[in-house]
């Protein structure tokens, strides 16, 4: 079959190089859900972990793989037998497997980490991918820190992993060291210095440390590279990843100058985004392009009024192209629960019949509350109980009086294993008091390290969003809770903190 040199292949590390950053901490559960909504995207790989680090990433990985049939499920593995065959072990089942194994093949990390010598480093990547293959077809070798590697011995690595079967060879800017110029000259440098690298996919994998992990993916495709990693909203280890949703629009809108594209189904865009901010409680920053919330939001006047006589004045994208509709309501108070149920089906959602009743109430509640009902509430509630799903403690009921004279109070009571817990506390204000209420139910000592909270829609009656960051017991854990009462929101989120604490 004649390869299309101009489709690039998307390869999603949400799931591995995103759940990196601090705090987060995905359910199996969240995992396939997000791998889930990834497929229906349209994305071509989904690293969806690296088994070897913990039982909880097995499983996921393990479960994605047997759930998550059309993309290509990748497991990571450092160039060791043990974590080789473990992610063996976890994408077993998959209808299409590969196995991502890297070795540091910069001087630094090879003298200061690993404490080996290059010849060391040139047999254990050989031997590495000899062994993946011995499981899989397809084996994807990194040779991580490449931009700061030594031009001709990396071409030596290169060229030893594709005689030893490789399929995909991806060249990270693992600490986001390059600059565009140089990192497209480097990846035409090595197709042209290493013959046999025309033979497989060439795949990069940019960090966004100085803000260039977007430039420097495309510089790479336009000097020949057809696999791109990177992540959705730009998660990834410290300043983040490429944006895949990025590199998606850039191709869609700036094809024709490009001559490249992808398959992603655009209009999938927006909801994945949210899905990934919901469930690992990273929200996007507003003016991110593509996805944040300023991204379509035209407050000039003289941009509003051009957009209003013809959009195309200033908007090179039209908003349903990534799912943004202009008319989002979707369900009113008199919707029944077989509508409901149809349209969360519609949006993706699996639930079961308890969580569906639950998430059915709560949009009844939410109904009689606020005047507009859209994909975005209802995407916010069923988001929150995919999260609370397997909580160990549960918020059955808050109370809370505060005002200008009296000291704010706070009751809380949560349930655990069937066993009702009551407290009550003061605080310095009611999110304060909750906050101790919670602490004093579950005897969980956390450490407040940011509150955030956002609105969810437009309006004075819209949901409330709330982030927290704890530490406990020495580690970072986000959580995140939704209502149109900030407070409840705002225990909610103290307790889904706790709850990942517990489960990790
Ligand atoms: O940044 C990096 O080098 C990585 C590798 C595992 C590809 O994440
Ligand atoms: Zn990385």
């Amino acid at each position: 079959m004649a390869v299309d040199k101009n489709r690039i292949y998307l390869f999603d590390t949400t799931l591995r190089d995103g759940e990196q950053l601090p705090g987060i901490s995905l359910s199996t559960r969240e995992k396939l859900e997000i791998a889930e909504q990834l497929a229906r995207l349209g994305v071509d790989v989904i690293e969806a972990g690296f088994p070897i680090t913990s039982q909880g990433d097995f499983e996921a990985v393990s479960t994605i793989a047997k759930k998550v049939r059309e993309p290509i499920i990748a497991a990571l593995a450092r160039a060791v037998d043990a974590d080789i065959d473990r992610a063996a072990e976890a994408i077993k089942e998959a209808e299409h497997s590969r196995i991502h194994t890297f070795i540091m093949t910069s001087d630094i990390q090879i003298e200061h980490q690993l404490r080996k010598t290059r010849d060391d480093v040139l047999k254990m990547a050989v031997h590495a991918v000899e062994r993946a293959k011995s499981y899989v077809e397809d084996v994807e070798f990194s040779p991580m820190d490449a931009t700061r590697s030594d031009f001709d011995f990396l071409c030596r690595v290169l060229d030893a992993v594709i005689e030893s079967g490789a399929t995909v060879v991806n060249i990270p800017d693992t600490v986001g060291y390059a600059t565009p110029g140089e990192f497209g000259k480097l990846i035409a440098d090595l197709i042209n210095a290493v013959p046999a690298m025309k033979d497989v996919v060439v795949s990069v994998h940019c960090h966004n440390d100085l803000g260039m992990a977007t430039a420097n993916a495309l510089a790479a495709i336009m000097n020949g590279a057809m696999q791109v990693e990177g992540t959705i909203n730009g998660l990834g280890e410290r300043a983040g990843n490429t944006a895949l949703e990025e590199i998606a629009m850039i191709l869609d809108t700036r094809g024709k100058t490009l001559g490249k594209y992808t398959n992603i189904r655009t209009e999938e865009i927006s909801r994945t985004s949210r899905l990934v901010s919901n469930l690992t409680g990273y929200q996007v920053q507003p003016n991110k392009a593509i996805v944040g919330r300023n991204a379509f939001a035209h407050s000039s006047g003289i941009h509003q009024d051009g957009v209003l006589k013809e959009r195309l004045t200033f908007e090179i994208i039209d908003p349903k192209k990534v799912g943004i509709s202009e008319s989002s309501l979707i369900l009113g108070k008199t919707s029944g629960r077989h509508a409901f149920r149809k349209h969360i089906e519609s949006l993706g959602y699996q639930l079961d019949d308890d969580e569906l009743e639950s998430a059915f109430l709560r949009f009844k509640d939410l109904a009689d509350k606020k005047a507009e009902i859209t994909d975005v509430d209802v995407e916010a509630i069923l988001a929150d109980e995919v999260r609370t799903a397997s909580n160990i403690f549960t918020l059955e009921y808050i109370h809370v009086s505060s005002g200008t004279d009296t000291m704010p109070t706070a009751t809380v009571r949560l349930r655990k294993n069937g066993k009702v817990i009551e407290k009550t506390s003061t605080g310095d204000g009611q999110v304060d008091a909750a906050c101790k209420a919670i602490k004093r139910a579950t005897g969980v000592k956390g450490q407040l390290i940011s509150y955030n909270v956002s609105s969810i829609t437009e309006g004075l009656d819209a949901q409330g969003d709330v982030t927290i960051q704890l530490e406990i017991d020495g580690k970072p854990v986000l959580g995140r809770g939704v209502s149109t009462d900030i407070i409840e929101a705002s225990a909610k989120a103290y307790l889904n903190a706790i709850n990942k604490a517990l489960s990790i």
